[in-house]
């Protein structure tokens, strides 16, 4: 791979990502009456950065593949998985768009990875896995829709973690729904790194046929924005929707309808 920018990500990823794992896979499906079962088969994450997802399914007794381009992000990934013991989760440095796996996972997920993907890519990736998935495998990833990437790009942000300053100044481009993200990374230590990536937004009226064209059944989208929320402590749960204003979604989708 070219320059490993996720290594500089990987120095303080965790203190920005979302703690909500349930969220991730759990309540998605449950919502939608998927099982999720360890006695169904392997779990397979997708972009697993620092390796949170997968180890949270590795604790609950599944047999666990996290892939990733990102050395850095592996090497997260790995130093949480010894220090836990963990020897039911594989890590596997892998291009995602190029996936060569065994076939026979339950599931697939991937959260926050696909926006790294076009459209002609993304149906690569999802060809890949209906070929890695078993029969009623089910796939599960977040998609963030144009609308969102726009609303990301949408002024220059600045944040603070504990080692580092950084900027982003995304520029969207409404043509085809991508985006160039502009990174400035200012390390306490002095080091300085800058770097840019180009993201995609997808709009789900485009990812449902593509998922149903590659052979995917009983297509959902979980709308993260308007779905859910806490109250209490208590999970209240709205509709699953397709709205102009909706920034990401949960697609679940499985491999081959069971049968009732
Ligand atoms: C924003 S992070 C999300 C990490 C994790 N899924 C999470 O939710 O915390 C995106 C991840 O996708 C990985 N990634 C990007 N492009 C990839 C590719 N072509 N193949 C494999 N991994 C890729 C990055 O290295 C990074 O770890």
């Amino acid at each position: 791979m070219g320059y490993d920018y996720y290594k500089e990500f990987s120095l303080f990823y965790d203190e920005f990502r979302g703690r909500n794992l349930q969220l991730l896979f759990e309540i998605p499906l449950q919502f939608f009456g998927f099982a999720c079962n360890k006695e169904a088969g392997p779990f397979l994450d997708l972009g697993c950065g620092t390796g949170d997802l997968a180890i949270y399914f590795a604790e609950k007794g599944f047999e666990v593949t996290g892939v990733d381009l990102s050395l850095g992000m592996l090497e997260a990934a790995r130093a949480k998985v010894d220090q836990k013991k963990l020897k039911n989760i594989r890590l596997l440095q892998q291009d995602i768009v190029e996936l060569d796996l065994e076939p026979g996972f339950a599931y697939i997920h991937a959260r926050e990875t696909f926006m790294h993907f076009n459209a002609e890519q993304l149906e690569k990736v999802f060809k890949k896995c209906w070929r890695a998935l078993k029969p009623e495998g089910i796939f599960l990833f977040e998609i963030m829709t144009p609308f969102g990437l726009k609303k990301f790009c949408n002024g220059v942000s600045n944040r603070t973690s504990n080692n580092c300053k950084y900027t982003i100044n995304g520029i969207f481009n409404d043509i085809d729904n991508s985006a160039i993200l502009n990174y400035e990374f200012l390390f306490t230590d002095g080091r300085q790194s800058i770097f840019s990536l180009k993201c995609s937004g997808h709009d789900l009226l485009q990812i449902c046929p593509l998922l149903a064209g590659t052979g995917f059944k009983k297509i959902c989208a979980f709308d993260l924005d308007n779905s859910l929320t806490f109250e209490n402590g208590v999970l209240k749960v709205g509709l699953p929707s397709i709205v102009s204003d909706n920034t990401s979604s949960m697609m679940v989708c499985v491999k081959k309808e069971l049968q009732a």
